[in-house]
């Protein structure tokens, strides 16, 4: 379960740059400017929110903890986020939207069933979601090797190295043999219940439809009138079409690098797609954040807040809804922290002059001057 969480694909190459590449920016602190409150506030896709961080839409996470996304959703929603359902998750809509009736998006793939998307958007729209969100990066599944080595599969198997394994973790491992959630909540018929157990590849292969394009996301804009976000974006071509054709906002992504392995850091391809997008459209950052300074780093070079994925499934994993709830409070805290010893007394005020490339140029800022911090 861990590395089904933790792992990436290929040599998970672009999953150490999403982080890493955070390396290589520099903050730029003012002095002497009273930093005696602190406010993290902004807006979402029009909705007010007290931290510029949302729950990233994992799916499956019920394998992790049996309260799954639920979990999440609540610890996210509790610290003044927004959290994204991924249309893979373990639970239903109804049950996250019960059970958690904070803000809350949608995340949707396109199934080749189209029935089942239209479905799916219905459903969000009953339960009050706030806005869509359409990931585009996964035509086919990525080349995840960690789960091909373990066998992992929906429902996962049990064998010799996970019993072990189990075994090692008594206390985790009795809420994962009492759990109900080991399949994907939304879509429990497609597939990968108890009787027809498959690959997480086979099933994305079978199900999902590669011939996805843009004539989709026009089906999907006009399918949907509230918020639309396309995840997955890393070119700002791909930003301005996607702007065209009626998105509100552009997650640059590469999932957490477990589709493409190689391809750019989300933190360096963000200034490219906020030049391209300007005032058109809302610009997020996914992938790799770690650290409060890191999401400092991203509103400052134009993202309007922050996706976290891995690090809030680890808290689920660890302590439930609390752990959740306790990994988000960490960020916050260490966002609040940044600001402070920044000088910047509003996360809204963070711009490209707080932030440069490491190196002797970092003066001025590189990325105050041309918009690109030169990663
Ligand atoms: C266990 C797991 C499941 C994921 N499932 C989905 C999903 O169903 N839909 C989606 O758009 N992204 C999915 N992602 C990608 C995340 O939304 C996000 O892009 C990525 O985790 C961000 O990187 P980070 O983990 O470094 O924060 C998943 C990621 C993980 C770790």
């Amino acid at each position: 379960m861990f590395d089904f969480v933790d792992g990436a694909a290929g040599n998970e190459v672009t999953a150490r740059r999403n982080n890493q590449d955070f390396g290589k920016l520099v903050l730029r602190p003012r002095a002497l400017t009273d930093v005696s409150t602190i406010d993290l506030r902004t807006t979402v896709l029009g909705h007010p929110v007290g931290v510029p961080i949302l729950g990233a839409p994992t799916g499956l996470t019920g394998l992790v903890h049996p309260l799954g996304e639920v979990g999440i959703a609540a610890g996210v929603q509790r610290s003044g986020g927004v959290y994204v359902l991924s249309a893979m998750a373990s639970c239903t809509i109804e049950e996250v939207a019960q059970a958690a009736p904070g803000p809350t998006w949608l995340q949707v793939y396109l199934w080749r069933d189209r029935g089942l998307v239209r479905e799916l958007i219905g459903r969000a729209r009953a339960a009050g979601f706030l806005a869509l969100v359409l990931t585009v990066d996964v035509p086919r599944a990525g080349p995840r090797y960690r789960d091909v080595r373990n066998g992992f599969g929906i429902p996962p198997r049990v064998t010799l190295a996970s019993l072990l394994g189990g075994l090692r973790r008594p206390g985790w491992s009795a809420g994962f043999v009492r759990r109900p959630r080991m399949t994907i909540g939304n879509a429990a018929d497609r597939g990968g219940g108890p009787s027809d157990p498959v690959s997480l590849t086979r099933y994305i292969d079978e199900q999902f439809d590669p011939s996805l394009s843009w004539k989709d996301l026009q089906w999907l804009r006009e399918l949907w009138d509230g918020p639309l976000a396309v995840k997955g974006i890393l070119r700002s071509e791909d930003a301005e079409r996607a702007v065209q054709i009626g998105a509100d906002a552009v997650i640059v992504s590469n999932h957490g690098g477990r589709q493409l392995d190689h391809v750019a850091s989300a933190i360096s391809a963000l200034p490219g797609v906020v030049d391209a997008v300007g005032a058109g459209a809302e610009v997020y950052l996914d992938g790799g954040v770690r650290r409060g300074t890191d999401v400092a780093k991203a509103v400052a070079l134009g993202a309007r807040a922050c996706l976290v994925g891995r690090p809030l499934v680890y808290g689920l994993g660890a302590a439930g809804e609390a752990g959740a709830q306790r990994a988000m409070q960490i960020l916050i805290d260490e966002l609040r922290l940044t600001l402070t010893l920044l000088g910047c007394r509003r996360a809204a005020d963070l711009d490209g002059d707080w932030v440069a490339s490491v190196g002797p140029e970092s003066h001025p800022s590189p990325a105050a001057r041309d918009g690109a911090p030169g990663l």
